[in-house]
């Protein structure tokens, strides 16, 4: 069975994306982080997420749903016509990072047993939005950054 850990990044609001992209301008930090945490790992996205990041990402197994892929003009990813991974797909170490948009949060929420949650400090404008209920997670790990922009923030990692 595969095990499942969401990672995403909002601001107080629980904006998560604007017109396609990130509500916030660049913040190397977290960029920085999202790395640590998915390098050499495998991560499922939703066909919206995969073109706003303008493709696939390198040293990750990446996992992509659609219903159409001929819209789809990137190579090197795993393609899924379902948000569930079908059982004849392999995931090495079997725990696979669950890397937005909200379509695939929505479904994950309650099947995963983790969140990476990186607040950005600050309310942002957006039209995309997801709340994590913090109060029904443990939260393991804290840790408060500030971003060589200025921006600050705080990880968070939360587990059930
Ligand atoms: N802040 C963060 O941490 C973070 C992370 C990731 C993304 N984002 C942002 O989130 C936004 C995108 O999120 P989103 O929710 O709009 O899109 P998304 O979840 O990335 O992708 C949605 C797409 O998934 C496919 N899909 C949906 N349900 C499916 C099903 N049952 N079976 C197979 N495929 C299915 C469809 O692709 P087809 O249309 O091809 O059929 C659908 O259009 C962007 O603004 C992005 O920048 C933010």
């Amino acid at each position: 069975m595969n095990k499942f850990s969401l990672v995403l990044a909002v601001d107080h609001n629980g904006t998560m994306g604007m017109d396609g992209h990130l509500p916030w301008p660049k913040v190397i930090r977290d960029i920085k982080h999202f790395v640590d945490i998915t390098k050499n790992k495998a991560v499922l996205m939703g066909r919206k997420t995969l073109v706003s990041m303008g493709g696939p990402l390198t040293s990750r197994l990446n996992i992509v749903a659609s219903r159409n892929f001929e819209k789809v003009r990137y190579k090197n990813f795993v393609g899924i016509s379902t948000l569930d991974i079908p059982p004849q797909l392999h995931i090495p170490n079997e725990r696979i990072y669950v890397i937005g948009g909200k379509t695939l949060y929505e479904h994950y929420y309650d099947i995963a047993d983790e969140i990476y949650l990186s607040i950005i400090n600050g309310t942002y404008y957006g039209d995309t939005h997801f709340n994590v209920n913090i109060s029904d997670w443990n939260i393991v790990d804290e840790e408060k950054w500030k971003d060589e922009s200025g921006v600050t923030g705080k990880f968070l990692r939360l587990i059930k």
